[in-house]
């Protein structure tokens, strides 16, 4: 025992601090192979989809033609007359009012009253990504006036003014009609353009003007960028919750997510404007409208192609708390309740219910399998109770086994998060959603937030939305560094610690588009043609393609590793594969030289796998210069017994892969 006397003051308690802390550092970390503690569930770790930051329109959605229907608030905006000696009299917006209430604009073209013809151009999202020997795949809805004879010279052209493809179109008749065209290309540009000369004379009316690149996510029309697929598939994610987020909400209630207006042909599918337009005076983006080419059919198949559960995610009768807080009257909420129903049958009903054939009508006769469904994004107060509330109780008498997911608001604490903790434990929601936007400091203190959560709690835990901010939140300065993604990484760990209560998890927001954003910091970015994982991105694969089944006890003295040393980690056990899988965060920036015992563990292969991810700077952060991009590494290491020393390297993710016999 070391007695301290009261002479030695505060160098003896600090020299007990080091030699308790070193003493400690020296115990093994205990691994309980056969002490399962919960199972982990298989949506544990998955994605959060929203647009915003040119997510979807400008981004994942691999239309390249912006404002295509001519709908946007300023209908000509996107589109520029680029012709010599051409009156701007020569393009002209129409509307057909209510014969086409989803699209009611158009543009009319007068051909062949200047010398030159008239020519459009179309600048994309920030400039078209095309690359070389791709065809891309151009359509428009013409109607040809009486008399008019136009032939349409389409030209892909790059940067530099050069002509990089072309194809022609010849409409005819006044009845509309689709017209497609193919177009290879001869160069790569990530800011090329759309050229449509209308030569000849007379009067021709266009809409949708749309053009696809030809090797979209599974070759699909109307299809996903594959790049950013991928990106998504290599996550093994759980579960994909979409369409947000915010978005979900509106600025006001006309300004909501309506799915019903979401799905069937893109061309009566209503644009509105996105809220993420004017939220941010420092980043406003005048022209982020949501076309909803991506809608609810796409986000379904598009779960469903990546492997994950599809979490869906409704408006409440509530617009966003942050704007507006526009409410519908609790009379008046019915409609917004049957379209959850509704949703239900669309995802799952027989091909012999209403919604279930509009969905087989799309083309998908079987049921997507919808088991969540979540009621309102980040709603917050007495409102949002009393509105939850009547939801639940229509949805859960007609589906009784859809799993509903509430939430807290914004704050993983203070009065509104205590109230709503209090009020949703009278419901029956499955999960309930809890969203931290904090400093990299909040995230490393509480990786034991859940280990003393009451276990008696009727919901799980759906840790929805979370990054860290290295500035603010909402900073444009915050950056995707690798303190953030290690901060989460530590975090992470104490959220599969507590897997038996904690089921759901997403990092927030998903995408951004480098010149087209809004919110940092974000998992995935992207330009015109490139795309890369951020660090933050890494944590979360790592996390993710290593889950494991079941979570196993991993102690030292007894208690788990929750920061100790700068120490956090986590066992789990992979009941189909039998390994073992350690992950262990070392925040320090010191090498850390650990003993693990795996008690009670089968007989080990002689080989494991070791999959790391570390940066000596905290500062590091990864970009679109891809080979200098920072990604896990993997070895394979070996095993002498259940007795494992490893060290752990400075600002360090560590996962070990363990085969048992
Ligand atoms: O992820 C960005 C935004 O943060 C989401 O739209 C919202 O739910 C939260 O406030």
């Amino acid at each position: 025992m070391i007695q301290i006397s009261k002479k030695s003051g505060l160098t003896g308690m600090l020299l007990l601090f080091f030699i308790m802390a070193y003493a400690q550092k020296d115990q093994p970390i205990v691994v309980n192979a056969d002490k399962i503690k919960s199972e982990i569930q298989p949506t544990m770790w998955g994605i959060f989809f929203e647009d915003i930051n040119f997510a979807g329109d400008g981004g994942l959605y691999a239309e390249l033609v912006k404002n295509r229907s001519f709908e946007f608030y300023k209908p000509k905006m996107g589109w520029l007359l680029k012709s010599k000696a051409v009156d701007s009299s020569q393009f002209n917006i129409l509307s057909c009012g209510d014969a086409h209430k989803a699209n009611p604009r158009f543009a009319r073209i007068k051909g062949g009253l200047s010398a030159d013809p008239v020519c459009l151009s179309n600048g994309g999202f920030r400039g078209m990504g095309i690359r070389k020997d791709n065809q891309y795949l151009f359509s428009i809805m013409a109607s040809v006036q009486d008399g008019g004879n136009i032939t349409l010279r389409i030209e892909l052209v790059s940067s530099k003014g050069i002509v990089i493809g072309g194809a022609t179109i010849k409409p005819e008749g006044k009845e509309w009609k689709k017209y497609t065209a193919s177009v290879k290309a001869g160069e790569t540009d990530p800011k090329a353009s759309l050229n449509i000369w209308f030569e000849g004379k007379g009067v021709v009316d266009i809409d949708m003007v749309s053009l696809f690149p030809g090797d979209t996510w599974k070759n699909r029309p109307n299809g996903l960028r594959a790049d950013l697929v991928q990106l998504l598939v290599d996550m093994k994610p759980g579960f994909l919750r979409f369409p947000g987020g915010c978005i979900v909400e509106g600025h006001d209630l006309s300004n909501r997510y309506q799915w019903k207006n979401t799905i069937g042909d893109p061309e009566n599918r209503p644009l509105i404007m996105s809220r993420w337009n004017i939220e941010f005076k420092h980043r406003l983006t005048p022209d982020y409208f949501q076309s909803f080419g991506l809608g609810f059919y796409e986000y379904f198949l598009l779960a469903e192609d990546i492997g994950a559960t599809p979490l869906p995610i409704l408006n409440c009768g509530m617009a966003c708390q942050f704007n507006t807080g526009e409410l519908v009257p609790l009379e008046d909420l019915n409609p917004y309740i049957q379209d959850a129903l509704d949703l239900i049958e669309f995802a799952n009903g027989t091909t012999d219910t209403g919604w279930g054939k509009v969905r087989s009508e799309l083309g998908h006769p079987a049921p997507f399998n919808l088991k969540f469904l979540g009621i309102g994004n980040e709603q917050w107060g007495a409102q949002y109770f009393e509105r939850y509330a009547r939801f639940e109780k229509t949805i859960l008498a007609k589906y009784p086994d859809i799993k509903l997911v509430s939430g807290t608001g914004p704050a993983p604490d203070g009065d509104l998060f205590d109230l709503a903790v209090k009020e949703l434990t009278k419901y029956n929601a499955a999960v309930v959603d809890e969203h931290y936007y904090r400093d990299p400091a909040w995230f490393f203190n509480n990786a034991a937030r859940y280990d003393s959560y009451d276990r008696s709690r009727k919901y799980g835990i759906f840790a929805g939305e979370y990054a860290a901010q290295s500035v603010a939140t909402c900073s444009p300065d915050n950056k995707n560094d690798w303190n953030c993604a290690l901060s989460e990484a530590a975090f992470m760990t104490g959220l599969e610690r507590n897997a038996d209560i904690v089921h759901m998890c997403s990092y927030a927001p998903l995408f951004a588009h480098a010149e087209g954003w809004q919110w940092t910091p974000d998992l995935i970015w992207f330009d015109n043609l490139r795309s890369y994982g951020t660090l933050n991105y890494y944590v979360q694969q790592l996390f993710s393609t290593n889950r494991g089944t079941h979570l196993l006890e991993m102690v030292r003295e007894g208690k788990p590793l929750t920061g100790q040393n700068g120490l956090y980690a986590t066992a789990a056990l992979d009941k189909s594969t039998h390994e073992i899988i350690l992950k262990l965060v070392n925040s320090t920036g010191k090498p850390q030289m650990q003993h693990i015992v795996l008690q009670s563990a089968k007989k080990m292969m002689p080989k494991a796998k070791l999959i790391s991810l570390s940066s000596d700077r905290l500062d590091r952060v990864n970009s679109f210069n891809l080979q200098e991009n920072l990604k896990p590494v993997e070895q394979e290491i070996s095993l002498k017994g259940k007795k494992m020393t490893v060290t752990l390297p400075p600002y360090s993710l560590s996962v070990y892969r363990i085969k048992q016999r």
